[in-house]
């Protein structure tokens, strides 16, 4: 493990100005993206649709980093190996090596990320690809009852395992630990629940010794849920969400990148803006999929004429949001 490349490999995903774009839909989600603008999911229109998105001229000046999905890692752009192009771009490649939520046994409800499974030995295959970060996802489900302790110490325990045998391999661990917008919960609740898990994922993150320098947090940010009567304003959100971070996120992580979670483009860009208004001892950044995508996705719609309208649209998205995360707090 070389400390000062992980160190760098962060620094360089939360660089000024820049984030990073979540691209990295599993096959089933890739398919409900598409089955919604009338393109048939497969392999060649998966990549058609990405390749759209990652060929957009001077993208690169707000996209530092972009996560990969498997299939995607191992397709071409113009004869070269997606990595090796995205390389090229200035941008760095990751890879999602989580294997999805699934049910928790005995647990109603909740869900339990898989993957760790021979893990040491895909991120070998993966750094051999290029990837320079990896990503995995938890989700923690906020209703009646839950989340259980049980859960939210299963998931953390996962992450933090993750996060080291990535760093063993000079691989930058996103750690997303991810509660869900969905319900009719309040702010108070979720930021409760937000700070439960944080302090969880921290607490296992340091018992297996992980370089806090290098790894990247990925959380939801502190909002009501989408089925709430109280919806939080974006100041509100701002407000919970950094205090809650200053809280229970140790300030030698280098970055937190937000995921928008079922946010507009427009309300993942304000309440991202709101919240570096306040800032923190952290870059305070973004890694959005639908938020960065959902404009350009619905203006491409699968046509070939429709690439550059489509890129332009992705491209203005991702000013905005870069504009939003390069705000100094006031
Ligand atoms: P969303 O921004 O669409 O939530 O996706 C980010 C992500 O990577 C979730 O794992």
């Amino acid at each position: 493990m070389d400390i000062n490349v992980l160190k760098t490999t962060a620094q360089a995903m939360v660089a000024p100005s820049k984030g990073i774009l979540a691209a990295d839909e599993s096959t089933k989600t890739i398919q409900k993206r598409l089955e919604k603008i009338g393109v048939q999911s497969n392999p060649e229109t998966n990549l058609a649709y990405r390749q759209m998105l990652f060929t957009t001229l001077g993208v690169e000046e707000f996209i530092s980093g972009v996560i990969l999905y498997d299939e995607t890692i191992r397709q071409s752009i113009d004869g070269q190996p997606v990595p090796q192009y995205l390389q090229s771009k200035g941008i760095l490649p990751g890879i999602k090596v989580d294997k999805g939520a699934v049910d928790m046994a005995n647990f109603p409800g909740e869900k339990i990320t898989e993957g760790l499974d021979g893990l040491r030995d895909r991120l070998a295959e993966y750094k051999e690809l290029g990837a320079k970060f990896a990503k995995w996802r938890a989700v923690i489900a906020i209703g009646a009852g839950i989340p259980s302790d049980t859960c939210i110490e299963s998931n953390a325990e996962s992450l933090a395992q993750y996060a080291v045998l990535c760093q063993e391999q000079d691989i930058v661990p996103i750690v997303e630990p991810e509660v869900l917008m969905d319900g009719g919960h309040d702010l108070a609740r979720c930021q409760e629940v937000t700070k439960k898990t944080l302090k969880a994922v921290f607490a296992k993150l340091t018992a297996h010794k992980a370089i806090l320098e290098g790894m990247i947090l990925k959380p939801n940010m502190v909002i009501s849920g989408k089925e709430s009567t109280v919806k939080a304003i974006a100041s509100e959100i701002a407000k919970a969400t950094v205090e809650t971070f200053k809280e229970v996120v140790p300030a030698e992580v280098p970055g937190i990148v937000f995921l928008s979670g079922g946010q507009s483009p427009d309300e993942a860009t304000e309440n991202l803006a709101e919240i570096n208004k306040i800032g923190g001892p952290w870059q305070l950044s973004y890694s959005y999929g639908r938020a960065l995508q959902d404009e350009a996705l619905t203006t491409w719609v699968g046509k070939e004429e429709s690439v550059p309208t489509a890129q332009q649209a992705f491209y203005d998205r991702a000013q905005k949001v870069s504009q939003a995360r390069s705000i100094k707090s006031v």
